[in-house]
């Protein structure tokens, strides 16, 4: 059985102060409130990920991931983050292929897959994020290019390994703009990842591998979403910024 994952995703967000009170209000809430064992994981900016794993060393059930690291593993690099870093801190998740490291930073498929092979290589689950931008949705390539960002950064690895990755489906107009896919849209692009995995590397390999879908999920709209049979759980943005409506989205899966 594939993990259902609930991960937040707080972008460029939050003083020190907020985050740790954000964290405490989230902690509270799901060890009080959330009977389902989905899986848990804040995705804080950099900073902070420290902070945050000390307010949950003493729990299992909420993870911290970050948003991104190098694709190299040391050296002259100003700025940058990377895996070993992240696997010497205890850092468990990596989001990698945000559309917004793709969109601002000029991040493509063939360093998303360096990216993917350093942070396998030291231990760290990616939280390899796909989808498409308004344009490609409305000339209906939509499912080419998303297989496309799947092929291009994961299909070098081989089944065992494949089989660590967490997929998050993101199409680019639902990031942020408050219109959410539907049901049935999400559903349908997660079934057509499966069936893209399960081509490549087998059904009962594809069958194991969580595919999360994040694009405006809120406390309205998760139930819905996460009923969908290929739909895993969320990547969420906005609404994880606020412990009361993030934990309402965790009690939406079952
Ligand atoms: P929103 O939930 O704010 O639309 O953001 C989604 C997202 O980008 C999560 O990674």
């Amino acid at each position: 059985m594939r993990s259902k994952i609930v991960a937040g995703n707080w972008k460029m967000n939050k003083t020190l102060e907020e985050a740790t009170a954000l964290t405490s209000e989230i902690l509270k809430m799901v060890t009080d409130e959330v009977s389902s064992d989905a899986k848990v994981i804040l995705c804080t900016p950099f900073p902070y990920l420290l902070p945050v794993k000390k307010q949950l060393d003493n729990q299992t059930r909420i993870a911290t991931g970050a948003q991104n690291c190098s694709e190299h593993e040391a050296g002259a690099y100003t700025g940058e983050v990377s895996a070993p870093m992240l696997a010497s801190m205890g850092i468990p998740y990596v989001i990698l292929g945000h559309s917004e490291r793709r969109q601002y930073f000029g991040e493509g498929g063939s360093l998303l897959a360096k990216k993917v092979d350093v942070v396998l290589k030291h231990g760290l689950t990616p939280i390899y994020c796909c989808g498409e931008p308004l344009d490609v949705r409305e000339r209906n390539e939509h499912e080419a290019l998303v297989k496309q960002q799947v092929e291009e950064s994961l299909f070098h690895l081989d089944a065992d390994t494949i089989k660590k990755i967490v997929i998050a489906y993101e199409p680019v107009w639902a990031i942020g703009t408050g219109k959410t896919a539907s049901a049935q849209q999400a559903q349908d692009m997660h079934a057509v990842i499966r069936k893209h995995l399960a081509d490549k590397y087998g059904q009962a390999t594809a069958d194991s591998i969580s595919i999360l879908y994040g694009g405006s999920v809120n406390a309205g709209n998760a139930k819905e979403l996460f009923a969908c049979a290929d739909v895993d759980g969320g990547l969420v943005g906005g609404a994880s910024l606020k412990a009361k409506e993030f934990v309402e989205i965790i009690k939406s899966i079952s």
